[in-house]
């Protein structure tokens, strides 16, 4: 097995600080809510010496929540071209810039008296947590020795869940939520920027980027070297030379080309899909609206209740972080899927029966814990590091760039609109996510391969192989590398 070196741990962990900030900026506008919207409130009130009508507030108030994600959306479609022209780790640090402005604006937004410093500061911190979202998992996944790509593609998605854990404790009233505090809440969101500028530095480039996309045989045996602890790295090195053999023959790879070529368009599916996957699941309805939702189920403390949810999430991102190389991505997947559908339905039960079965409150949260639970086995982490594993050096980019715009997307609509159809649906609001994840599980079943131990060249083969049947695929690649040539060669001759 391979062994971590400090310096693989090093550039994992500092490439991770930025998923720290996007888990930590999903959180931090939960439990202070009441609290901004007063300062909102008595800014209007100085402008134009009236109370705020409460629709406008509500407005600005969505507003300030949900152009995150826009600034999410809009940026993510970057990252193929910044990480081709930059590189992936100058790529992390020019990313830094936007941190410094959005974590600035929001921070200073109270002394200034100005909401509109506060949702330019959401947007640009946005901005930088869709950039993050794309480079992260992909400079992680190209340094990653094939044996540990899963577990260490898993430590994005562990990043994020402690940021959104942190954000919902210091941002009780009692510590940072507060009146005069809350603009330090959002204001530190700099100090992880900081601390990923001062060690980006000492992180090499990504190999294959250096070897595969510019050609620097040299800095990319050396950055390998650093990486692996080993002076003898010419065996990794063939698997790359292949790479780039295979590559150097096709045309370089845009986004339409994706949906175009018969080469892609399978794994640009699955990639799309498994974002929404993960989105439509529904669970940000409970990040972003958790106090409510359990309030609305009777729950008596629904701001600790949420915290539990945050640590439950903590807790099963640990959990598929060693499953993950072992049942491999695909049971995983399904796994979580099925237990949140499940959960979902329980949900649905609890919350009819509430109003006659008063301890039903209890089933809730349970319902939700799990819910949450068997997301982080699955769902949470495996979508982020699955296209850059799906995708050879040649169309990783582009695909990182369309999966995580497809992610933010539905980030952004589930934001907007689950209050509305929480609203119109009332208790039966989860049944509507149960029917999506059911969808999705049928999806992953028929559709999804296994990509745990192998190549990325092995990985990209097989859909250039059984392009139509993905059953087959999956069996084949079981059996190894070998046996797909054979059996390609007997359905040829056949
Ligand atoms: C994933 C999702 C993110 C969600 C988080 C919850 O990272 O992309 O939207 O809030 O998981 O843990």
């Amino acid at each position: 097995a391979e062994s971590i070196t400090g310096t693989l741990a090093l550039s994992v962990f500092t490439a991770v600080l930025g998923s720290l900030q996007f888990g930590y900026n999903i959180g931090v506008v939960n439990a202070p809510q009441k609290i901004i919207e007063q300062d909102y409130n008595s800014t209007w009130m100085e402008r134009y010496a009236e109370p705020i009508p409460p629709q406008t507030l509500t407005s600005l108030w969505s507003l300030s929540v949900a152009i995150f994600s826009i600034g999410g959306m809009l940026s993510s479609f970057s990252v193929g071209i910044l990480s081709e022209f930059f590189g992936r780790r100058k790529a992390m640090l020019i990313n830094n810039v936007l941190a410094f402005i959005g974590g600035g604006l929001m921070g200073m937004s109270k002394i200034s008296r100005s909401f509109e410093m506060m949702i330019l500061g959401r947007f640009t911190i946005g901005a930088y947590c869709g950039l993050a979202s794309g480079l992260v998992p992909m400079y992680v996944g190209e340094i990653a020795p094939t044996t540990l790509r899963g577990a260490l593609g898993t430590l994005h998605q562990l990043a994020i869940v402690t940021g959104i854990l942190m954000a919902q404790i210091l941002g009780l009233e009692s510590l940072l939520g507060s009146e005069q505090l809350w603009p330090v809440l959002l204001g530190v969101t700099i100090l992880p920027t900081v601390l990923q500028m001062t060690l980006l530095p000492f992180c090499p480039e990504s190999p294959r980027f250096l070897y595969i996309v510019r050609s620097q045989e040299h800095h990319a045996k050396s950055a390998l070297r650093r990486l692996t602890g080993r002076l003898e790295v010419s065996e990794d090195f063939a698997e790359m030379k292949e790479e780039k053999r295979k590559m150097d023959m096709e045309r370089k790879v845009s986004i339409a080309e994706l949906f175009r070529s018969p080469l892609y368009q399978q794994p640009i599916i699955i990639s799309i899909l498994l974002q929404l996957s993960q989105q439509l699941s529904g669970i940000n309805a409970i990040f972003y609206y958790s106090t409510d939702i359990f309030k609305n189920a009777g729950v008596e403390s629904p701001v600790y209740a949420t915290i539990g949810a945050g640590v439950v999430n903590c807790a099963f991102t640990i959990v598929s972080l060693f499953l993950v190389e072992r049942m491999g991505r695909r049971t995983l997947h399904m796994l979580g899927l099925a237990g949140m559908c499940i959960c979902a339905i329980l949900m649905t039960i609890a919350l009819t029966l509430l109003e006659t079965v008063p301890s039903m409150s209890y089933l809730s949260i349970m319902a939700i814990f799990g819910f949450v639970g068997f997301f982080e086995v699955g769902p949470g982490p495996i979508p982020w590091f699955f296209v850059a594993e799906l995708f050879s050096q040649g169309p990783r980019p582009a695909a990182i760039a369309v999966a995580g715009c497809s992610n933010w997307t539905a980030n952004f609509l589930i934001g907007m609109s689950f209050q509305y159809v929480a609203n119109l649906c009332g208790p039966y609001v989860f049944l509507i996510f149960a029917l999506l994840l059911l969808f999705f599980l049928v999806f992953t079943f028929f559709r999804v391969p296994e990509t745990r131990g192998k190549t990325f060249d092995q990985i990209s083969a097989t859909f250039h192989r059984h392009p139509q049947n993905m059953m087959d695929m999956d069996l084949d690649m079981d059996q190894g590398k070998h046996s797909t040539e054979l059996d390609y060669l007997g359905s040829d001759g056949t």
